[in-house]
């Protein structure tokens, strides 16, 4: 298969959420004695490992996700995958375990994409297929220790919206009882510890109405860091854009992106400390990552205070909006060279 084979016509593209669909396969390679095996593509959607496996018992687990798109000109392109291959290194040491080459990286990407390419959703549908690496401990250890054995799995799943209102805004509550991370902890590291740490204060927010949770800085709760599942932005009311530095947070591929586009557009970009009271500052605030692209949030409530931002996208960030998914579907120029064609 390659990229002029079609998108099937089973699934019913219009209706995607985020959410799972089982495809033709995954990509498995296992690492041991010191060495990655070669990878192999398996149909099967279970895997195995043993009861005593340690991304079980003790939390050796990094993923990552990014999304391959099919392009106005008919390529399949992935985004900046050297990014997430960066990023999950960066990952993979911190919990002592095996680094991945770049080349194995991207060529694990480039071979699970094409086996399952008519999953993609079509052109022209808004949907995606998501990539999700995965780098878990699998040799068994009972004692706090990294592993003898790991796996590095992709799954791919086509997907459409996180939120199914797409470009409307979404409310937001900051969360007070509950950090999503440590002052000097994992914050930074997309290691699966940090969801399950933020499942209980979404929920509470969820059942309050608020599907996206916005979390403090966790020494000082100050600042804003970011929201469960994607980075803080916001354009003041003066034109800038501003975002969260915060070592407790994840940096994201597609705030790093906006930044670059916003220069390019000769906006100033501040990526520094933001403090709670700065929220009544901004025309817009949007939550950016790859699975919410930029989600724009209609108010924040903190406390007995609520910031309104408006129900709609603000012109800027739809402006970033457009510019992102139309680099990502090939209708605008590439000028940095973000996609990596399969
Ligand atoms: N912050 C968190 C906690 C995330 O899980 C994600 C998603 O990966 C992001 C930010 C956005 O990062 P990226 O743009 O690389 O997807
Ligand atoms: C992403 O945006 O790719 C994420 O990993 C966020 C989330 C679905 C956990």
């Amino acid at each position: 298969m390659d990229s002029t084979t079609p998108p099937r016509t089973d699934i019913d593209w219009a209706s995607l959420g985020f959410s799972y669909t089982p495809v033709r396969s995954h990509i498995r390679y296992t690492w041991k004695n010191g060495a990655w095996s070669e990878g192999v593509l398996s149909g099967d959607h279970t895997i195995t490992m043993s009861i005593a496996a340690t991304c079980l018992h003790y939390g050796q687990a990094a993923f990552e996700g990014l999304k391959a798109f099919r392009c106005k000109d008919g390529r399949v392109c992935v985004f900046r995958p050297w990014e997430n291959h960066k990023r999950m290194n960066r990952t993979v040491h911190q919990l002592l375990a095996p680094e991945i080459p770049e080349e194995m990286f991207l060529d694990a990407v480039r071979r699970v994409v094409r086996d399952n390419i008519d999953y993609i959703p079509p052109y022209g549908s808004g949907g995606s297929l998501y990539i999700r690496p995965l780098h878990v401990g699998t040799g068994p250890r009972i004692g706090v220790q990294p592993a003898d054995q790991y796996d590095f799995l992709i799954l791919v799943t086509p997907v459409g919206a996180y939120y199914k209102d797409g470009l409307h805004g979404v409310p937001s509550m900051i969360v007070e009882d509950f950090d999503r991370a440590a002052p000097l902890g994992m914050g930074q590291f997309k290691v699966a510890g940090n969801y399950g740490a933020s499942l209980m204060p979404a929920k509470l927010a969820k059942l309050k109405g608020f599907p996206i949770p916005l979390f403090l800085d966790p020494r000082e709760h100050k600042y804003i860091d970011e929201f469960g599942t994607s980075n803080f932005l916001a354009i003041s009311k003066d034109g800038r854009y501003v975002t969260s530095d915060s070592a407790s947070i994840l940096p994201s591929v597609t705030n790093m992106s906006l930044m670059q586009m916003a220069r390019d557009l000769g906006i100033t970009v501040e990526k520094r400390k933001i403090e709670v009271g700065e929220l009544a500052d901004f025309a817009e605030v949007d939550a950016c990552g790859t699975a919410v692209v930029i989600t724009p949030i209609s108010s924040i409530t903190y406390g007995e205070k609520v910031f309104e931002y408006g129900k709609e996208c603000g012109p800027v960030s739809k402006k970033l909006y457009d510019r992102l998914t139309g680099i990502q579907h090939g209708e605008v120029a590439d000028e940095h060279g973000w996609l990596f064609e399969v």
